[in-house]
């Protein structure tokens, strides 16, 4: 599928975080669709490394790259001879950041703010002197408290939102001062899809619940779940907004949702007919009460504006499409571990 006019065969395009869940949809993008495209990935790849709340430090897999046929570098964006190195070697076209600490729930100040903020910064030094226009992940996680899903509204409450935050500023920033290239940040919702089952427990909870239902499991859903609503976008309406990100009428920073919540219970439902397996639903006490996001519904006029973004599927229509991936993880990654 091509969003819009750019021929990307030939173009050199940077992917960091490109062993990720967005970041290797879009390195498959590019190879599928634009063949002649060299794509790098630049990603810290997962060891047995975890912050205090358990998880690992990073997310990258080389299972999410089977079968990618570009480069891979295995470094960090901390490190400033890496960045050097990436400068010096190649001439980018694009860059699609996608590298971070993806976790809303680290507790590490330090390093979520040095990881997403100020490594930023060094890679829009890099496509500043390249040229190359960047598409960076913000996150709805920005709105935080507010009850207001419009840029310009956000209130982070953890960590994470306030990095996001930080990173947007900075793309102000640089904005103001006539920059040569454009800047895109996309405020992505609740993604789900292909290639997030190695997230973990921080993958979304379409592949979760779905997974509890192959088990034989019944699921388990906070209390009043059918008025917890999200905004959940499939995999490739945020590869759709990347590329039309490519070429912005306005270089900004914009919402990438639906512009539909939905609630947890309406996965469930979906995913129990679209498996054919109904075990009933499960409800327990919401342990985050006071400190959890109720509801989030991307506000995608500017998106639909200023990108030319317009999301093509439903919550039924990508758990559809992502249903025999779910199934085949279940058979190879989940049965029997
Ligand atoms: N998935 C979502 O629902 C969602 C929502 C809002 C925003 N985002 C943002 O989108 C981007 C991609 O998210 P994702 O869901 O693919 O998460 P992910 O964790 O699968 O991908 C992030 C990648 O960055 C890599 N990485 C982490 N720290 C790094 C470092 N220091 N140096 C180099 N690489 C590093 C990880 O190894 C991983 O492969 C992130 O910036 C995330 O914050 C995601």
């Amino acid at each position: 599928m091509k969003y819009n006019n750019i021929d990307f065969n030939n173009k050199t395009i940077l992917i960091t975080g490109g062993a990720g869940f967005i970041g290797s949809n879009l390195a498959f993008y590019f190879q599928e669709n634009y063949p002649q495209a060299n794509v790098i990935v630049f990603d810290k790849f997962r060891n047995d490394e975890t912050f205090s709340n358990g998880n690992l430090k990073s997310f990258g897999h080389y299972k999410n790259l089977l079968g990618f046929k570009g480069i891979i570098i295995s470094a960090d964006i901390n490190d400033k001879d890496a960045l050097k190195n990436l400068e010096t070697s190649y001439k980018f076209d694009f860059i699609f950041h996608q590298a971070a600490i993806s976790d809303t729930t680290v507790a590490e100040q330090d390093v979520m703010l040095s990881t997403n903020v100020n490594a930023y910064e060094d890679l829009l030094k890099i496509a500043i002197k390249h040229s190359a226009n960047m598409i960076y992940a913000s996150s709805a996680a920005t709105y935080g408290d507010s009850d207001r899903f419009e840029v310009g509204y956000e209130q982070p409450n953890n960590a994470y939102g306030f990095s996001k935050v930080m990173m947007d500023n900075i793309t102000y920033k640089y904005l103001k001062q006539d920059c040569p290239i454009s800047i895109v940040g996309l405020k992505y919702f609740n993604v789900y899809g292909q290639r997030e089952f190695f997230k973990n427990s921080t993958a979304s909870m379409v592949v979760q619940f779905g997974h509890q239902i192959l088990k034989g499991l019944t699921p388990k859903l906070f209390e009043g779940s059918d008025k917890i609503l999200r905004d959940f976008i499939y995999i490739e309406d945020i590869i759709q907004a990347n590329i039309l990100a490519c070429s912005p009428s306005k270089s900004g920073v914009y919402n990438v949702g639906t512009g539909n919540a939905r609630s947890f219970e309406d996965i469930v439902s979906i995913l129990q007919k679209e498996l054919n397996i109904d075990n009933g639903k499960n409800y327990i006490p919401n342990p985050f009460v006071g400190q959890y996001q109720f509801f989030t519904q991307a506000n995608i006029k500017t998106t639909q504006e200023f990108l030319g973004y317009n999301p093509k599927y439903s919550l039924e229509d990508g758990i559809k499409k992502y249903i025999s991936n779910i199934i085949d993880l279940y058979e190879n990654e989940v049965k029997g571990k």
